[in-house]
């Protein structure tokens, strides 16, 4: 079933590319692209020119012998598919507006402990072009799905930059595999975010869980009673979580010597947990630049968990300037991606950059520690001495 998944996936990236897809047809102006895709369920989404009704046909034969729909017009369609079969590739095409797309594929998450693989990227706004070159390095990676740091679009309250720099650049990759993103700066707080994507609930923060890993992100652009509150959020659904692998991933970092550099608030609010409760990843974006620290934890927590925090914002605006704390393991001013591979206890990284050459690398198993440590105290003596 993999090789007819990416043949398909390849023969229609190519057709989009040329202009024969759906979404340079008259009707569907985004998508058909998968959203917030479980065990069992998965979103299907598009976009209309002019509001009209839809259906999605589906199923794990390409004669898609199911169907659910809508019975009122919308421009954005969001139709949800229950009852899906664990870790199985599912056919689907949506038909609406008086077209009919492509046929697209998607595979929904396993129950078990399969391998699989996620790419992280970010800051991809202003610069549709790098987005796009970008985006064909993600396909080519066969990522299970997407997360992204944040930064889709220059200015949320555009509605026109959504196809331009987001929807059109990534549309390679959007209809075979669900994107996880959070909230940056420049999605500016819009409706327009929240219409485009389909999250758990409540979206602004939310997990999702794959395999043996889970994902919590929350929105570090809001301040006050909103961030904490979302802070208290995140520490107790990582407590709750029994799974092997934790991922934090938000716009801001907390720990980067370059660009924007870290947020010393954020760092306040989040270090405390990760004294409490092990992590293994915070992924974050902001500064347009690849940035990869040792592992990070406070000597005076017995046992405490290091955690590693990659920056990882060079999805196409402008690069920042790299820069080197007493943290950084590496660090690159390049347009990349982030490609990750779990398998049981072993966790790979390839930092691969937009001309397709790896310049990172990262090896974690999670019966032991990462075997080098920065701590946070000596951290922070570095600053004080600044
Ligand atoms: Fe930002």
């Amino acid at each position: 079933m993999r090789a007819v998944r990416v043949r398909l996936a390849v023969g229609a990236c190519l057709l989009l590319c040329v202009g024969w897809g759906p979404s340079r047809s008259n009707a569907i102006v985004k998508g058909p692209y998968v959203q917030n895709v479980t065990t069992v369920a998965c979103t299907i989404m598009w976009e209309l020119r002019s509001p009209d009704v839809g259906t999605v046909s589906y199923g794990t034969t390409a004669d898609c012998p199911f169907e659910v729909g809508t019975t009122t017009p919308h421009t954005i369609h969001e139709l949800a598919l229950g009852g899906l079969t664990p870790d199985t590739v599912y056919y689907y095409r949506v038909s609406s507006g008086g077209v009919r797309s492509r046929m697209f594929t998607f595979r929904t998450a396993p129950t078990s402990h399969r391998p699989f693989r996620f790419v992280v990227y970010g800051d991809n706004r202003s610069y549709p072009a790098v987005h796009a070159r970008i985006a064909r390095l993600i396909k080519r990676e066969e990522p299970d799905f997407v997360v992204h740091t944040g930064d889709l679009v220059n200015q949320g309250t555009v509605y026109d930059q959504w196809e331009t720099e987001f929807f059109t650049p990534a549309s390679c990759y959007l209809p075979y595999v669900p994107i996880f993103p959070t909230v940056g700066h420049h999605e500016q707080n819009a409706a327009n975010y929240f219409r485009f994507f389909s999250l758990p609930p409540p979206e602004r923060y939310y997990s999702f869980r794959w395999s043996n890993m889970e994902f919590f992100t929350y929105d570090c652009i809001r301040g006050g009673k909103e961030l904490t509150d979302q802070i208290a959020w995140l520490e107790a659904s990582l407590k709750a979580s029994a799974a092997e692998w934790k991922a934090i991933w938000c716009h801001v970092p907390i720990y980067c010597a370059g660009g924007h550099g870290g947020s010393k608030s954020l760092r306040a609010l989040v270090q405390p947990i990760l004294d409490r409760v092990p992590v293994d990843l915070i992924l974050a974006g902001d500064s347009h630049l690849f940035e990869r620290t040792f592992g990070i934890a406070r000597r005076s927590v017995p046992n405490a968990w290091p955690t590693i925090h990659i920056t990882t914002g060079g999805g196409g605006a402008p690069l920042y300037k790299a820069g080197k704390g007493i943290w950084t393991a590496t660090t690159r001013s390049v347009h990349h991606i982030c490609s990750f591979h779990v398998d049981g206890q072993k966790l790979t990284m390839k930092a691969i950059d937009v001309d397709g050459r790896v310049f990172d690398t990262l090896s974690l198993d999670k019966s032991t520690p990462p075997d080098q440590i920065v701590y946070l105290e000596d951290i922070e003596a570095s600053e004080a001495t600044k």
